[in-house]
Formats: structure tokens, sequence, C-alpha cells
């Protein structure tokens, strides 16, 4: 599988490979959001990869979707994330912090003076928040964002950004997928405002486009990603016409010459290629050609490399339980299998344990 081991350029970084690790949340953060020496070990010891993207991180309180992840809001945060990218680079590798606003995967649980979560629109996602102490608690409606807090969420990614180019990443990738703060707003199913946040395609896509643009402008072009997931069904979110969607949301992010698109594909390969057709700058594919392809092979892989799909592509879980997958790739396998049990929460097992090869 030759077409992994060629360079390859993103946003002006020459990645060594074109094996990018995907955003995983592990919720293995310490108390107030920062992470731990156990993540400084578990990204360092994936550093072959071309490109890692961090778990969701949080760029406000109010952002937080789930118990123990990690933020880059505060300065504490930003030294405990300094010692991650410090030991990446340390080992040759580079490292873009995901910036995901949760939005209505939210709870009051997890804010101050029990706050509603935040949302485009007073809808509830359905879905049900994990807490180590009172059992999964259903996601209420959210509060529905005014014009100020729209205004404020796009200067938290801003202000995230640049706390992560503080931290020493190499770039962020703003989450506009699997249903968070941005994809809400892209969605018609979450997003039944009026105004001119809503209501058409172009006002759906205004707030992804407000944050990119801000971030473009806070940190440079080829600092940013963006993630999609075009047509998914998690976390409640429905879309009643993704390529329409989806298509005029890229037009609007070409001018602004992104480091990358990354897109999560969900077993729909001709939209892929919809989609490629319109993206003008790199991409990044998570991919699942047919909707059982989950999770993503290395054959898979290397066949999208091989019909020019895409430039990199971006696996979750092999990269979970596999520190060393580019060796592993090289030797044909085997593949350690990720351990669903310990994806959230815990210590160093399912973490920081999974064997390379000897
Ligand atoms: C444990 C776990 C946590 C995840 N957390 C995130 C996340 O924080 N942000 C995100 O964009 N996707 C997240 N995902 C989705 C992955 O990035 C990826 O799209 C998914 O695992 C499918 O790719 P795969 O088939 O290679 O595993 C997560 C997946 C897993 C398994």
């Amino acid at each position: 599988m030759d077409e992994f081991f060629t360079p390859v350029t993103v946003g002006g970084l020459e990645l060594r490979n074109r094996l990018v690790m995907a955003p995983m949340t592990r919720s293995r953060a310490a108390d107030a959001g920062r992470v731990t020496e156990m993540t400084v070990e578990y990204y360092a010891q994936r550093a072959a990869a071309g490109l890692i993207i961090t778990e969701g991180t949080q760029p406000s309180v109010m952002g937080q979707g789930y118990v123990s992840t990690p933020g880059l809001h505060d300065e504490d945060q930003v030294a405990a994330w300094r010692a991650v990218t410090g030991a990446v680079h340390d080992g040759g590798g580079r490292i873009f912090a995901q910036l995901m606003h949760s939005g209505r995967i939210g709870h009051p649980y997890l804010y101050p003076d029990d706050a509603l979560p935040l949302g485009p629109s007073p809808v509830a996602s359905g879905q049900k928040l994990f807490t180590p102490d009172q059992g999964m608690l259903e996601h209420p409606a959210p509060r529905e964002m005014t014009l100020d807090d729209i205004a404020l969420a796009v200067k938290e990614f801003v202000s995230a950004a640049r706390n992560a180019i503080e931290a020493s990443f190499d770039g962020v990738e703003l989450h506009g997928a699997n249903g968070y703060l941005i994809q809400q707003f892209l969605a018609d199913g979450s997003n039944h405002r009026a105004d001119a946040y809503g209501g058409s395609v172009e006002n759906r896509n205004r707030f992804a486009v407000e944050v990119a643009r801000a971030v473009v402008d806070a940190v440079g072009p080829d600092r940013v990603g963006f993630r999609v997931s075009p047509g998914t069904s998690v976390n409640g979110i429905s879309e009643s016409d993704p390529v329409a969607q989806y298509e005029a949301l890229l037009r609007e992010l070409n001018p602004l010459g992104l480091a990358y698109l990354h897109i999560m594909e969900l077993g729909d390969r001709a939209l892929t290629l919809r989609l490629r057709d319109v993206w003008d700058g790199t991409l990044l594919l998570n991919p699942h050609a047919t909707p059982t392809s989950f999770p993503a092979s290395a054959e898979e892989g290397a066949e999208a490399l091989r019909d020019g799909v895409a430039d990199a592509v971006v696996f979750g879980q092999l990269w979970l339980a596999n520190p060393d997958l580019p060796e592993r790739i090289k030797a044909g396998g085997p593949y350690n299998d990720a351990e669903p049990a310990s994806f959230y929460g815990g210590d160093h097992r399912g973490y920081t344990d999974y064997p390379s090869l000897g």
C-alpha cells in the first residue's frame, strides 16, 4: 500500500504520510478540561501519523457536550495541551486541535447555574448525556440563540483557535460534523430560524461560514480545516437536502483557502464525489464507501487514494487501537481491534496500552 507513503502538503505543511488520525473524544481530561500526562502519552504514541486531529475540544464552557472533555478556553488548558503538541512534534508528527462546540448536545449538568444548552432553535436532540453519578440524563430543548449569542460563539471559536496556536498546535479543525453546533445550524431538522441564520440554504450556512472566515482571519487559512458529515443522522440530525446544502457551503468556503476539507463519509461515495468536484482545495476523507464499511479498513483507504478520491485518508478506530499504524500497514498487519468499552472515560486501559508490533 505504497499510496499512503508519498508525501503530501496540507496547509503548507509537508506530511510524511497520508495517514491521518481522526478526531476521537476519549473523556479522560482532568477537572476544568485539562489534558493529563496520560493524554500526552496517548498522542505521542501516535506521532507517526502524517497528521493527528485531536478529540473534540470545547472553545467555551457552553461548548462542552460530555463529561471529562478538554477545553481550549483558559490558560491552564493551553499549558496542558502544550505538553501534547511538544511530544507529538518531538516525534516528528503534526497535530491540529478539533474545535467542537456541542450546542444542543449538552445538559445543565455540565454548565454553571444549571444553564440550558444553546442551539439555533429550541428543538431537543432526543439524545442523552452520560454522567458518572446521575446515570443518563435526557438533553433538554436548547435555548434558542440570540444574535448576541451567535456573535459570542463566533468569538469563542476565534479565541480558542488563537489559544490553540499559543499551545503550538499546527492548526485547528472546525467541527461542522456529527450534529454539534455548526451542523445544527446547517441542518433544517434542528434549525427552524426565521432570521438571517435560517430558512434557506444560504442562511443555514451563514454561521458555519462566519466561524470559518473569522478563524481564518485570526490564524490564517493554512491553519484551518473544516469537517463535515453530510446526511448523517447522528445526534438527532436530519437534513432534507444534503447535496444542495453542502455544495453551497463548499462554494462559500472555497475562497477562504482552507488547509483542508475533511469529509466523514457515511456510505454514499456518489455524494463524496459530487462534493469533491465542488471543492477546490485539499480533501481528507474518512472513507466509508458503503453503509457497511465501518470501521474503515486500510484497504478501503488505499483504494480511495488510488482512485484519486482524496489527498489523504482519515482513520478512527484503526489509529485508536494501533499506535504504530504505518508500520503495521507496511507489514500487511495484523491489526489490533478497538475495544468499545474503553472508548470513553477510564484510565490507561484501552487508551495507552494497545501494543505496537514487537
Ligand atoms: C471513541 C470515538 C470518539 C469519537 N469522537 C469524535 C470527535 O470528538 N469528533 C469527531 O469529529 N468525530 C469523532 N468520532 C468519529 C471518528 O472521527 C470517525 O469518523 C469514526 O470513528 C469513523 O471512522 P473509522 O471507521 O475509521 O473508525 C469518534 C469516534 C470514536 C470511535
